[in-house]
């Protein structure tokens, strides 16, 4: 197996990764990077190390997923949620289904829950926040965090929610109990439903045309009647009425 087709059926087979469903120039160059490092091994001597070798497999998983994240990402856009998005959504409610699809390491769930927190008390807020990597989610479920990645979190959150250990700012259990971390593969697993507000935020940058067009009609689906989807900076929908999306505000969508 030296060709990077071959390579991809063998990781689809290792992993339930289908990396012909993302970007190939940005995963290739990023394989590639990472197969150097171990000695630029063919890509066939690579799938004999992942198979032999845990802590090298995890170290790939861990490089393909990509989990950068930080509280509060794009504030500008939290500020939006807080103030147009998440009103409108309580209007004559007194909670909402909420979905962080592609969590990472557990900011985007912490910070919509200190975002609900505004309208509604911590024991009636319940977030599922998936995502594909099992080791983002064990770090999710710590929450141990560090200074950088604090650093836009509202200093009365801080307080309320964070306890600080030496350098490290750890979430209070009241916040984490308000979050169910699960597994989900969001190119494969069939979606949860009836969610109000869908947070899906940096991942679809890394996939195909092809496959984000599916996602969209899946999140659509998983939405209630009126229900909302948040995307991240750079992943606006074009052409959101095929997908029955309507443009509310930059950034969310809200199912027709
Ligand atoms: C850059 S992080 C985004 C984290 C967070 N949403 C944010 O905006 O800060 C991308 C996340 O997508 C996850 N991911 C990649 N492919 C996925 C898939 N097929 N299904 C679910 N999650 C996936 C990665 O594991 C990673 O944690």
């Amino acid at each position: 197996m030296n060709s990077y087709q071959d390579f991809k059926e063998k990781i689809f087979k290792l992993t339930a990764i289908d990396l012909s469903l993302y970007k190939e120039k940005q995963m290739k160059r990023r394989i590639d990077s990472l197969i150097k490092r171990y000695g630029a091994l063919s890509y066939s001597d690579f799938v004999a190390l992942l198979e032999s070798d845990k802590t090298v497999f995890d170290t790939f998983i861990n490089h393909l997923t990509i989990n950068v994240s930080e509280f509060y990402r794009n504030t500008v856009q939290w500020q939006v949620l807080q103030k147009e998005i998440l009103p409108m959504l309580f209007s004559g409610k007194s909670s909402i289904k909420v979905w962080s699809a592609a969590c990472s390491t557990g900011e985007e769930p912490y910070t919509l829950v200190m975002n609900l927190s505004r309208f509604i008390p911590l024991q009636n807020i319940q977030i599922l926040a998936t995502d594909i990597d099992k080791e983002a989610i064990k770090k999710a479920s710590k929450g141990i965090y560090n200074a950088k990645s604090v650093e836009n979190v509202p200093p009365d959150f801080l307080d309320a929610y964070f306890t600080k250990r030496g350098e490290d700012f750890l979430v209070n259990d009241s916040i984490k109990r308000c979050v169910t971390f699960k597994q989900m593969n969001l190119l494969r697993d069939e979606y949860p439903t009836n969610f109000d507000l869908i947070v899906c935020r940096n991942v679809m940058i890394y996939f195909t045309e092809d496959a984000k067009r599916e996602m969209y009609h899946k999140f659509n689906n998983a939405l209630a009647r009126d229900g909302i989807l948040f995307v991240g900076s750079s992943e606006q929908i074009i052409s959101p009425r095929t997908f029955n999306f309507k443009v509310l505000k930059t950034f969310f969508y809200q199912k027709i």
